[in-house]
């Protein structure tokens, strides 16, 4: 018996499968996929000060913002689409701890970011916190080390902690990227508690333990403080597969809204797979090693940038991915709109 979706009709000459390729307007009707500013998540990197915009070396375009310059670009993300941003703080080395005391402080840099963001535009824009220890230890690691090893229960206790200030602080999303088994039925249970049933919860269920976010480490001010330790021992093995649908499970019973799949373009076939298995939002994160790779190529002439950033997008969203959190947001906002792209 055959296949009930084999085409009823016979092979060459009969069909011809560039009938639907010859004209733009055809392209355009059979495509399956696409890719809208809607789809977009922009994470934006926080630090202290006034008036401050500091490049990030190994990230060329992406610049760490003062909250005064950070809700300018706010502005410009709500103007073109994009449904919601994720922060992440550069907290001083002088803040670091090692059992991260900073990260609970209500006063903290990203809670005053989530605060003046959410005063100045109240529900135009999500707000996704990011959760985890690493922006504030001295050791770099997601959570605190006991006996040269992350321990998980401990570390949940302070990442219910810092989930609620950032709540209270008007975050709509906390997003907890730290990995420890447990934490996502414990957040939820201290957000509920305190009164938090709306916000919701990105699980970072499967996130590998990838050499990609290297950037990502600068950009936070965590390499140094990570030197040449590992997060083997909390992130996923990169040779795991099956692994990322238990950990989506487990994830999704806890009670996580959206499950994410970390990094991107390497791990298409983990999104796929998670989107067969379950029937829930997934997103997937364009990570800062792949933005790096990207634009490395594109400066040197040897990749067109518009065309290989909108292909790597268009990649996730044909995988399945319901959202993409990339730093080229809001570039990309720009080109589907037609537009010419200027960081700010
Ligand atoms: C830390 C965190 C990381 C990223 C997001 N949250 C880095 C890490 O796990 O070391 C990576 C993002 C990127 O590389 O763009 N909890």
């Amino acid at each position: 018996m055959s296949h009930p979706s084999l085409p009823v009709r016979g092979p060459f000459p009969s069909t011809r499968m560039r009938r639907t390729r010859r004209h733009e307007w055809v392209r355009n009707l059979v495509r399956e996929n696409t890719l809208s500013a809607e789809h977009l998540i922009w994470p934006l990197f926080v630090c202290e000060g006034e008036g401050v915009r500091e490049a990030v070396p190994s990230m060329p375009g992406v610049n760490r913002y003062s909250i005064d310059l950070c809700l300018e670009q706010v502005a410009r993300a709500i103007e073109y689409g994009i449904p919601a941003i994720a922060l992440f703080p550069k907290t001083p080395t002088s803040k670091k701890t090692a059992q991260a005391e900073e990260a609970t402080n209500p006063n903290n840099l990203m809670c005053s970011a989530l605060r003046a963001i959410r005063d100045r535009f109240g529900d135009q824009i999500g707000l996704v916190a990011d959760v985890a220890l690493d922006p504030y230890t001295s050791h770099g690691h997601d959570g605190l080390v006991v006996n040269d090893y992350v321990v998980n229960d401990q570390t949940i206790d302070i990442l219910c902690r810092q989930a609620v200030v950032q709540a209270e602080a008007g975050a709509s999303v906390i997003a907890p990227s730290d990995m420890m088994d447990g934490r996502i039925g414990s957040i939820r249970n201290a957000l509920d508690d305190s009164g938090h049933h709306e916000v919701l919860l990105m699980s970072y269920a499967a996130k590998y333990a990838s050499a990609f976010y290297g950037p990502f480490r600068d950009a936070v001010g965590s390499a140094g403080s990570l030197g040449k330790a590992t997060k083997k021992t909390y992130q996923m093995d990169p040779a795991a597969s099956d692994e990322a649908l238990h950990e989506v499970a487990l994830d999704l019973q806890e009670g996580a809204d959206i499950v994410m799949v970390k990094p991107g373009m390497p791990y298409l076939d983990i999104v796929r797979r998670i989107r067969d298995t379950f029937a829930v939002p997934v997103a997937i994160y364009q990570v800062s090693g792949e933005y790096a790779m990207l634009t490395a190529a594109a400066q040197n002439g040897w990749l067109d940038r518009r065309s290989v950033v909108l292909e790597s997008l268009l990649s996730m969203r044909r995988a399945g991915a319901n959202m993409i959190l990339t730093y080229f947001a809001l570039e990309v906002a720009h080109y589907l709109k037609g537009e010419e792209y200027v960081a700010g």
